[in-house]
């Protein structure tokens, strides 16, 4: 028997400041997320320096909130992990910092991790991971399919080669004037309407798992204007529903496709986007009667929160790896490069 091992992380990527300590990189122990949802929302998107400062102002007493829950000090846990990229370079650095203080005080291990590995790994903290599976990562800024033939490593088999499915989901929902983020808005509006408009699905070169969204989002944007120049009444209901059946339908289809190319054993979806009800039926029906096993998170593990990033760090701390004082914020951190690292950072 191992003892067990108790990890505190810390999120501050974008516009959540969260924290979290999990047990053993499965367990959930304390998860606190402070949103600043609000403050943005009147900009139409996250505006980088109010995001900073928000964490500034937030990160002490999520920390706090934390160990309270928690019922613990810091002197009882194992390691400190932070999420060092990607994300906002001044909102990672709150993160970054906080982490390294507190890490070089209380003399603890530090672990960086990456954002997008602890969406993967979210979803470990409601089934333990069978190998090799296959993640479908669809958040505001990402849409990636990921191999996994182990714990720690990834490997990009496609990737989006423009927009984001979330930033699309965004821009799509600025344009039919809903609030920000737009993307839960959507998904509920698709639920009331039909697919009456046939908007293009980008499925690109025969064999590739790449996706590409910025030609659906400027036709779903033309549709708009046209229909208003020439005074024709489009229900945003069945804009959102035809939109999201195209995003829908690719992501899916091609997450398929590869998980039988790749006979993996799990399909895991990760990220903002995951929350999305469509998508969650379609995987879900595909995968119906197959012996791949579909994954998906709760809603509260879909978007960004700090027990993802505990959950990721778990295993890069039992691996070994360690972040040296140097650790810095990296805004555009590859996780090809992150997981190729070596085991010390110093
Ligand atoms: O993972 P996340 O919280 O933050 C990033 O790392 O980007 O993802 C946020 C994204 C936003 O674009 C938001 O609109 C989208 O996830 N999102 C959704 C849904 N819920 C959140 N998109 C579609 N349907 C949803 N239900
Ligand atoms: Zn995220």
């Amino acid at each position: 028997m191992t003892k067990d091992n108790y990890i505190l992380a810390i999120e501050t990527s974008c516009d959540e400041t969260a924290a979290a300590i999990v047990k053993n990189g499965r367990e959930l122990v304390a998860n606190v997320v402070a949103s600043q949802i609000e403050s943005h929302k009147r900009f139409g998107g996250v505006v980088p320096e109010i995001a900073s400062r928000h964490h500034i102002e937030q990160i002490t007493i999520t920390l706090e909130e934390t160990l309270s829950q928690a019922g613990m000090e810091i002197d009882d846990l194992d390691a400190i992990a932070v999420t060092e990229g990607p994300g906002l370079v001044g909102a990672l650095l709150v993160g970054v910092n906080t982490a390294k203080a507190l890490a070089f005080a209380k003399n603890k291990p530090l672990v960086g991790v990456h954002h997008i590995a602890g969406h993967i790994y979210a979803n470990r903290l409601e089934k333990e991971f069978e190998f090799p599976l296959l993640s479908l990562v669809v958040s505001g800024g990402h849409t990636e399919l990921i191999l996994m033939k182990e714990h720690g490593s990834f490997e990009v088999i496609g990737e989006t080669r423009d927009d984001a499915a979330g930033e699309a989901y965004d821009k799509v929902a600025r344009t039919l004037k809903l609030p920000y983020p737009g993307g839960p808005h959507i998904d509920k509006l698709a639920q009331e309407g039909d697919e009456t408009i046939d908007f293009p699905r980008a499925w690109l070169e025969e064999g590739s798992y790449d996706f590409s969204f910025s030609g659906l989002k400027s036709a779903v944007i033309n549709k708009l204007h046209n229909a208003k120049q020439k005074g024709d009444i489009l229900e945003d209901k069945n804009v959102a529903a035809s939109f999201q059946a195209s995003v829908v339908d690719v992501l899916s289809t091609k997450t398929y496709q590869a998980a039988k190319e790749y006979q993996v054993k799990q399909v895991i979806v990760a990220g903002g986007v995951a929350a999305n009800q469509g998508l969650r039926k379609a995987l879900a029906d595909k995968f119906e009667g197959e012996e791949i096993e579909l994954l998906i998170p709760p809603l509260k593990l879909c978007t960004d929160n700090a027990a993802m990033i505990a959950a990721a760090g778990a295993v890069a701390y039992q691996q070994g790896h360690r972040a040296g004082w140097d650790l810095n914020a990296n805004p555009s951190l590859s996780l090809e490069r992150y997981a190729n690292r070596s085991l010390k950072q110093s």
